[in-house]
């Protein structure tokens, strides 16, 4: 599979990572099975965060690898902290590192490789954010920082204090969902498309190396449902089946080339909790799409050209 540097860094991830935000409906084996499964195709980046499944998934995750310091070593973790379910967001200093704190001994690990914000805090005072991520840093427990569901000037903001590279934003984006992409092409138009509602966030991600992490790869709407398969999108469908055939690949495995072909150097956050559904978001990270294919996704998913 191929690899992508998180942001300025220089760690390697693979570019299909395989999000753990579902996998606590999983009984032991299938856990065991499907960890096994992503490692052996090469996806050995994992995504968590401290509040999917309330802590519950980390702790899955940890039972079905087997975590020992032999196998820690040959996986990439990753998780996020920040929401405090249905309440509140926290960026203070002290939810910070208690989250971590969770994380680590849930996980069985004694370091993240990377730690991501996970959802804007109203209330956010970036130097405890920085004095949370130097005390981190410093103590060995996370090598590297990242944010998700920001914006610009939020980065910006956290910046002011932070003195660790932001190597990732994780941000919602697939062929379902390209609102990012559309207001790029509509430039100074007047109809939706054009409507700025992130302040440029994929350009800005690009113009300073961060890696955008994009998550739910095949849900369109806030967690309304998978487009594949769904009599919602016809057209997509039928582009994503065409293509598929093609290239001897399923329509998700399409679905994730699409993703990839972006210059931006994406790295796509699965969801799936089957083997046989990751292994076509792996097959279809080997396949690089024309020009003239990325666009007929994009039109076929209802978006529109100037
Ligand atoms: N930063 C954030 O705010 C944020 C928000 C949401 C998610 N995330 C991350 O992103 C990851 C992916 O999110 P997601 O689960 O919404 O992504 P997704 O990959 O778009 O959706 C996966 C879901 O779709 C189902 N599905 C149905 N047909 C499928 C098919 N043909 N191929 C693959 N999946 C199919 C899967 O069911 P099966 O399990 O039965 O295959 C699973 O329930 C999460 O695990 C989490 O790590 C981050």
């Amino acid at each position: 599979m191929k690899t992508i540097s998180l942001g300025t860094s220089t760690l390697s991830v693979p570019s299909v990572a395989v999000g753990c935000m579902r996998i606590k409906s999983l009984s032991s084996a299938d856990a065991e099975a499907f960890v096994k499964g992503a490692m052996d195709a090469g996806a050995n980046f994992f995504d968590h965060a401290d509040v999917y499944g309330d802590g519950v998934c980390e702790e899955i995750f940890a039972r079905a690898v087997g975590m020992n310091q032999g196998i820690r070593e040959k996986i990439i973790l990753q998780s996020k902290c920040g929401i405090v379910r249905g309440r509140m967001f926290d960026f203070s200093r002290e939810h910070i590192l208690a989250s971590v704190d969770g994380s680590l001994k849930r996980l069985k690990t004694d370091y993240l490789d990377v730690l991501l914000l996970h959802r804007p805090d109203a209330l956010v005072e970036p130097e405890e954010v920085a004095a949370a991520f130097d005390a981190l840093h410093a103590g060995g427990k996370v090598r590297h920082f990242g944010v998700s569901n920001q914006n610009p000037m939020q980065i910006k903001l956290l910046k002011k204090s932070v003195r660790q590279p932001i190597v990732a934003n994780q941000l919602q984006l697939s062929a379902g969902f390209g609102n990012m992409i559309a207001k790029g092409l509509h430039v100074n138009m007047l109809d939706e498309a054009a409507v700025d509602r992130d302040g440029y966030i994929l350009d800005f991600c690009r113009l300073h190396d961060i890696t955008i992490q994009t998550w739910s790869p095949f849900q369109y709407g806030y967690f309304e449902g998978v487009f594949l398969d769904n009599p919602k999108f016809p057209e997509l469908n039928a582009k994503l089946g065409e293509l598929a055939a093609k290239y001897g690949v399923t329509p998700s495995g399409v679905a994730v080339a699409w993703l990839l072909r972006h210059p931006a150097n994406f790295q796509v956050v699965t969801g799936t909790t089957k083997t046989a559904r990751l292994l076509e978001c792996v097959r279809g990270s080997d396949i690089r799409l024309t020009k003239e294919e990325w666009y007929a996704v994009y039109l076929a998913a209802g978006n529109t050209l100037p």
